[in-house]
């Protein structure tokens, strides 16, 4: 009894402990958030991936001050606190913030420690860090997939890049050294340059023909040729371009399923030059972020090309068994010959959020049955009591009663219209 009475206050202590890193915040935020460094998880308590997350944002809280670092992480539950969410324009559930002053990064990569951290530190560090050394520059490249250096000194183009790093840093680091600390196999034409490190090459960027440092810099920031995940396309969705993806049998990867791949790596590398403006390559396995952009299943193995502007998509209507087969599809494309599929039309979005719905109360049951049936439940179940006393107490007619029906339905339909716009951010 007593070992278990210990057991509990050890398990109490813990929980406190790790939570007592984490603020809970409220409307006043909006007072404070200037004055000091904020990282901010928005929640709500009915959002169950919220409750999954919670233990490690606990956890993001104790590391960050183990690591002696000044951003004081919080949470504030939007529900209760409506008008701080609303001013900040929180549509999803949860939703990560960190805020520097008058500025607001978001952070939409993996809900990981490790990963928010990262993030923090890159946030609040100098938008651009200086390689000192070539064995640093060595270190720097080896850690990184894409790797964006200024090199030279003062100059024009310094200001743009620093100017375009402080823009883009939510999304990676970008670095600055000078010309004798680049590795001997790197030679430049022009110094000072902007250089990209990626797919095992390195290119410089030239204003004439690339345009704007920013865009450009937005269309590079990813290898023309990765695995992707729903993550990653949410990011890329910024880069304005098509993603041409072989979709992967991930149980047993058959021929067809490497072929797919070999064709789309080879019209990233071999075709670089005529499509890496327009198409972004990769491969993808799980799919459930797929389904939910086609509202239905998307049969893998499969060659698929998303508009991540409009939520559209292009498949192939004929076999794709060789690369002229696949450059003609992605050609197509480009020349608007191939018709595109899905999209945000209005009867789009309706079949979406209806799609959505299924899928998050689905995985609501799945993570929380308890609790998802009280949320389901309870106004089901008071409306079907008021319906109930409507019909036993008052001989009504039809049509009142219909009513009251429509009504009841009403009330679920906007339930599942606030899921689903969590369930987005879930996705
Ligand atoms: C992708 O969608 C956006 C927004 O509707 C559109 O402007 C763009 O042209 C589309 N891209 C292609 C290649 O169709």
């Amino acid at each position: 009894m007593a070992s278990l009475r210990f057991t509990c206050a050890v398990f109490v202590l813990t929980i406190t402990l790790a939570s007592a890193y984490v603020e809970q915040l409220d409307d006043t935020f909006k007072d404070i958030r200037k004055k000091e460094l904020w990282l901010v998880e928005f929640y709500a308590p009915w959002c169950a991936y919220c409750k999954t997350f919670e233990p490690v944002w606990f956890e993001v809280g104790a590391e960050l001050k183990s690591m002696g670092s000044d951003v004081n992480v919080g949470m504030i539950d939007c529900t209760s606190h409506t008008s701080v969410a609303s001013e900040l324009g929180i549509r999803g559930y949860p939703t990560i913030k960190l805020f520097k002053r008058d500025k607001v990064f978001s952070y939409n990569g993996p809900r990981q420690k490790a990963d928010i951290i990262e993030f923090v530190n890159r946030v609040t560090g100098p938008a651009v860090r200086a390689i000192p050394n070539q064995q640093m520059f060595q270190h720097v490249m080896s850690h990184n997939d894409i790797l964006f250096v200024y090199i030279g000194g003062s100059s024009p183009l310094k200001e743009k890049y620093v100017k375009t790093a402080s823009e883009l840093i939510v999304y990676l680091s970008f670095y600055s050294a000078l010309e004798n600390v680049l590795p001997k196999a790197v030679t430049l034409q022009e110094v000072p340059s902007v250089v990209v490190f990626k797919d095992g090459t390195f290119f410089t960027y030239n204003e004439e023909q690339h345009g704007d440092l920013t865009s450009w810099v937005n269309r590079e920031r990813f290898p023309t040729y990765t695995k992707l995940d729903s993550y990653t396309l949410y990011a890329m969705g910024d880069s304005g371009k098509l993603v041409a993806m072989a979709v992967e049998n991930e149980k047993k990867p058959s021929e067809e399923s490497i072929r797919f791949k070999t064709l789309i790596e080879t019209a990233a590398s071999e075709y670089k030059d005529h499509f890496s403006r327009d198409f972004q390559f990769g491969h993808m396995e799980e799919n459930s972020y797929l389904n939910g952009l086609v509202l239905g299943e998307v049969k893998a193995p499969c060659i698929i090309v998303l508009n991540l502007s409009n939520d559209g998509y292009y498949m192939p209507n004929q076999p794709v068994h060789s690369i002229q087969d696949l450059l003609s599809f992605l050609d197509g494309i480009l020349e608007g010959k191939v018709q595109q599929l899905g999209g945000n039309g209005l009867l789009q979005r309706i079949k979406r959020t209806f799609h959505d719905a299924k899928t998050t109360l689905t995985t609501m049951f799945q993570t929380a049955p308890g609790w998802t049936c009280v949320v389901i439940g309870l106004p089901v179940g008071i409306v079907g009591m008021i319906i109930y006393a409507t019909c036993t107490v008052v001989p009504v007619e039809d049509d009142e009663e219909e009513e009251s029906k429509q009504k009841g339905t009403k009330v679920v339909a906007q339930k599942e219209n606030k899921k689903n716009s969590a369930a987005k951010k879930e996705d």
